[in-house]
């Protein structure tokens, strides 16, 4: 299986063999190329979850008993860690969610609900995950039920499937509480170069970025990109599905409402009511996903130790590759994204592409790339824009360090031989 491509990761990384070795699903026949969906779990994750229910399970801090306790330490390291490795010089900016949904939710419902005013915008992309564009939406009908009108201002994509800087700095005025932004985008894999969109920005407008698809796959540090709130998703960081993180900037921790209110939230009964006692427990409530977060500080210790600047060389490497055998063929046509070109040159992709074949729907050539034993996703991929017809269905294929060059070599020629048989 080892093949290696100059200039890549594949050549200078970590032993290929190694890699694959840490991820004990990918021992069958068939191909997983559907790594923006969920990646691949490394043997540290699948033990420490094991372990957790098999040896120690206990409520974390909630017994005085040495198992509560040391589950109670744990997270706390995790949640240092956590900082660390999106940038954050301070762990109380990091809320444990149930994933990024639930951490665009809550940016929603405890920063924006009580912020925003009758007139004020947020500008947002038609075009990104629902999960990016449905929160948006019921914050405003919530807050029309209270007689407050906000506008929701969409912005384009562009060609490579990055978001329209340009366009989003002409849209903004002082209306312009709040931009989002998906920073490696799902669908088209195009990576947004946020401290531009940052600089672009009055320093009061602030920033929300999603970070679900570029968190295991480029370095991310929330103080370069200049976010004010950033959401992951850790199931698809090597960790498990239910877990996700919130970075939340302390220039924005006086103005949030409490998210879940219940045990161990970060609040405090009053007279008048519910009172802060600070963050991060402010937007977390109830027991909360220990194995899920145990298994992400295992995840964020394979992501140091594969280098995420390797992970993403290899990653760039995969998708030059994807792009440059499905191009020839016929009756191909690339979503915006990296096979797009930029003055001439091809954009770099971290991992995604997704296109579709003349001939043949993309729900049906999934099923056909499924029989030959290609594991991709086919759809609209949770895009819901206003226009029903506007996503289209597409095929998309995405790559994670543990994918190698004849993977992605066996992916293209069965396109190719699927593509000649319908012609
Ligand atoms: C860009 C993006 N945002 C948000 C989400 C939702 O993440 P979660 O499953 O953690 O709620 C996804 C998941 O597919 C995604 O790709």
């Amino acid at each position: 299986m080892e093949t290696s491509t100059p200039g890549s990761a594949l050549s200078t990384g970590p032993r290929r063999s190694d890699v694959r070795d840490l991820f004990p699903a990918l021992g069958t026949t068939d191909i997983y190329l559907d790594s923006a969906a969920t990646t691949q779990k490394p043997r540290p994750v699948i033990e420490t979850v094991t372990d957790y229910h098999r040896r120690a399970t206990a409520n974390a801090g909630r017994g005085s008993y040495p198992w509560s306790s040391r589950l109670a330490t744990r997270i706390t390291e995790i949640r240092a860690h956590t900082a660390t490795f999106v940038g954050s010089a301070h762990p109380d900016e990091i809320v444990f969610t149930s994933g990024a949904t639930a951490a665009l939710n809550a940016v929603a419902l405890c920063w924006a609900l009580p912020e925003l005013r009758d007139g004020d915008q947020i500008l947002f992309n038609p075009l990104d995950h629902a999960s990016n564009v449905l929160p948006w939406h019921h914050l405003r009908t919530l807050l029309a039920r209270t007689g407050r009108r906000i506008d929701l201002v969409p912005y384009r994509t562009t060609p490579q499937g990055t978001a329209d800087i340009d366009d989003i700095a002409a849209a903004t005025g002082p209306r312009t509480r709040l931009v989002t932004v998906a920073h490696l985008h799902h669908v088209y894999g195009g990576l947004t170069d946020v401290a531009r969109l940052r600089a672009s920005l009055p320093p009061e407008t602030l920033l929300c970025v999603d970070c679900s698809q570029s968190g295991g796959h480029v370095p991310v540090d929330v103080r370069t990109l200049g976010a004010d709130f950033a959401v992951f998703a850790a199931h698809k960081m090597f960790g498990t599905p239910g877990t996700g993180v919130l970075y939340c900037a302390r220039r924005v921790h006086d103005r949030l409402l409490p998210f879940l209110p219940g045990g161990d939230t970060g609040v405090r009964l009053t007279a008048a009511g519910l009172e802060s006692t600070g963050m991060p427990r402010l937007l977390e409530g109830g027991t909360p996903n220990i194995p899920g977060i145990l298994a992400l500080g295992s995840a964020l210790e394979v992501l140091d130790s594969l280098d995420r600047r390797v992970i993403a060389e290899h990653n760039r490497g995969l998708t030059r590759r994807v792009v440059d055998r499905l191009r020839p063929i016929r009756g191909i046509r690339f979503l915006p994204g990296p096979a797009h070109t930029v003055t001439g040159t091809i954009s770099p992709g971290y991992g995604i592409v997704s296109f579709t074949l003349d001939g043949i729907g993309s729900q049906d050539l999934g099923f056909v790339l499924a029989e030959h034993g290609f594991l991709v996703r086919t759809g609209a991929h949770c895009v819901r824009p206003p226009e029903p017809d506007a996503a289209g269905d597409s095929v998309r294929v995405s790559t994670q360090i543990y994918t190698t060059v004849e993977e992605v070599d066996r992916f293209t020629a069965c396109v190719a031989s699927i593509a000649e048989e319908i012609t």
